[in-house]
């Protein structure tokens, strides 16, 4: 907040994100030992940059219920080290074949495949070691915590983030059909987004029905996002997004604009965002974060 108590959003995300970067240095191994090549390679793609917006995310679902944000802390870097893993994984030759993220080249370009797929792998299960880090337990109790972990395992897999992916990859090149984009975009993009504000307010106490309107705002903010995402890779520049433009059309990506048209997408993406501040019409001013973010996810230029 500035001193007029008007809501300043880039420096709200300017703090959070130099909170989760300070917070995943102090948490994650630097390289040594005979595992160092996979621990340098999981560090390269989690400190080339990102927006942490999963993080921030967990940590304004705290705030919105009355948490400090801060609270959440190693749950909200977990989202990170989980999301950092599916870029990744996502860029591998067998999956996008990407040779860009977050500005570098990627992880298999400079690691090679196999080291790539492990690091992937390491910051995947790395999350889960986090999440249940003890000093979460001194503030939050053990019974939110594995909720949280059972939500956020079923967002990150076969449920959410990876069943997204298979669909994703299996209908490369065929027809456009609403229900299957629809249906990817909600799992490979939404489940995580939606995992990342539930989880920080359900573990700074949320009560049912703040739980089920937070939960209703990630779902639509997640989606608008990979909506946005798809059209950024058709109007985005490459260098302001860190990676490449113009990929979806050349691999006959089923995406919002490939099945609907930009203008159609572009509206959709409108509405999603309207509605998910809608959700929040019951909350108090620590939901302005939230509110804002909403509106962020379809201006953004990467
Ligand atoms: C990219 O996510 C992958 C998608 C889900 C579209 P982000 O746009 O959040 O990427 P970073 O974390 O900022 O690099
Ligand atoms: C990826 O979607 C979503 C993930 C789960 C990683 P995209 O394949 O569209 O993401 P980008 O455009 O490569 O970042
Ligand atoms: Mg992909
Ligand atoms: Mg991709
Ligand atoms: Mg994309």
């Amino acid at each position: 907040m500035t001193n007029k108590g008007v809501f300043d959003l880039k420096g709200y995300l300017t703090d959070k994100k130099a909170i989760v970067d300070k917070a995943l240095h102090t948490y994650f191994p630097q390289p040594e030992g005979p595992a160092s090549d996979v621990i340098r390679a999981m560090r390269y793609s989690l400190f080339a940059g990102g927006k942490r917006l999963r993080p921030i995310l967990c940590m304004g679902g705290s705030e919105a219920v009355g948490g400090s944000g801060t609270d959440v802390l190693p749950v909200a870097c977990s989202l990170e080290l989980i999301h950092t893993y599916s870029l990744i994984h996502d860029d591998l030759p067998v999956m996008d074949d990407d040779d860009l993220r977050r500005g570098k080249p990627t992880n298999h370009k400079v690691f090679g495949e196999a080291v790539a797929m492990l690091a992937g792998d390491g910051l995947l299960t790395e999350a889960f070691h986090l999440i249940t880090a003890e000093e979460l337990s001194d503030h939050i109790p053990p019974r939110a915590i594995l909720k949280v972990v059972r939500m956020i395992a079923r967002a990150a897999g076969y449920g959410g983030m990876v069943g997204g992916q298979v669909v994703d990859i299996q209908w490369e090149g065929k027809t456009a059909d609403f229900p299957v984009v629809e249906y990817i975009h909600t799992h490979k993009t939404g489940a995580m987004i939606t995992a990342s504000v539930t989880s920080g307010a359900m573990l700074a106490g949320g009560d049912k029905s703040q739980l089920q309107a937070i939960t209703s705002y990630g779902e639509k903010i997640g989606l608008a996002f990979q909506i946005a995402d798809d059209i950024l890779d058709i109007v985005g520049d490459s260098e302001a997004m860190g990676k490449t433009a113009g990929a979806d059309e050349q691999k006959g990506k089923m995406t919002y604009p490939s099945v609907l048209g930009l203008e159609k997408s572009k509206k959709m993406q409108s509405e999603l965002v309207n509605s998910a501040v809608d959700s929040l019409k019951e909350f108090d001013r620590g939901a302005e974060p939230l509110r804002q973010i909403a509106q962020y996810v379809i201006e953004r230029k990467k």
